[in-house]
């Protein structure tokens, strides 16, 4: 059975990897998808999304990769899918993921949302949050895959040192 994980994955840090490890634990599956906003224009493009999601799961082939634009729940429905996978990190997250999960199962009655609590190391983490202190020179080496912190730096690279 496949979970899907979706976000926006800009970029993927190593709180959702624990969130996709951990899905891996429970669910033979897991969809990865990166959910395209017509009104966000992402730092990273939804490819280099796609490579970046691949490069930190080694293309484990229970991982899989996919965009999407439109309602989640008819993703689902396409797929076949009735699980949705969601890290939790802050009581702030709480009310946002409480609403869309209920906002699912009303329009895809039987679809659930799996909550996993975020891992001590991630729970402060989050892309724009990385993406910000990656733009402004700060480290974030640890908070994200490998491939990830390569890219950040080469995307602060055209802004210029002074
Ligand atoms: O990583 P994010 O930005 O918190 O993810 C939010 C996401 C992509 C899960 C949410 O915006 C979503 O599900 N978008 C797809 C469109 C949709 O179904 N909207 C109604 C949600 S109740």
């Amino acid at each position: 059975m496949t979970a899907i994980y979706p976000g926006s994955f800009d970029p993927i840090t190593n709180g959702h990897l624990d969130v996709i490890r951990r899905g891996l634990g429970m669910f033979g599956e897991v969809t990865v998808l990166i959910a395209k906003n017509p009104k966000k224009t992402g730092l990273f493009s939804l490819a280099e999304r796609r490579v970046h999601i691949h490069a930190a799961v080694e293309d484990d082939p229970r991982v899989k990769v996919d965009v999407f634009e439109g309602l989640l729940v008819d993703y689902a429905r396409a797929i076949g899918a009735k699980v949705v996978l969601r890290g939790l990190r802050a009581v702030a997250d709480f009310e946002y993921e409480f609403q869309m999960a209920n906002m699912n199962r009303h329009l895809y009655p039987g679809m659930e949302t799996v909550f996993l609590v975020t891992s001590a190391d991630n729970f402060y983490v989050s892309s724009s949050l990385v993406r910000e202190v990656a733009l402004l020179g700060g480290n974030i080496d640890d908070l994200v895959p490998p491939g990830v912190a390569a890219a950040l730096r080469a995307k602060k690279e055209p802004l210029g040192d002074p």
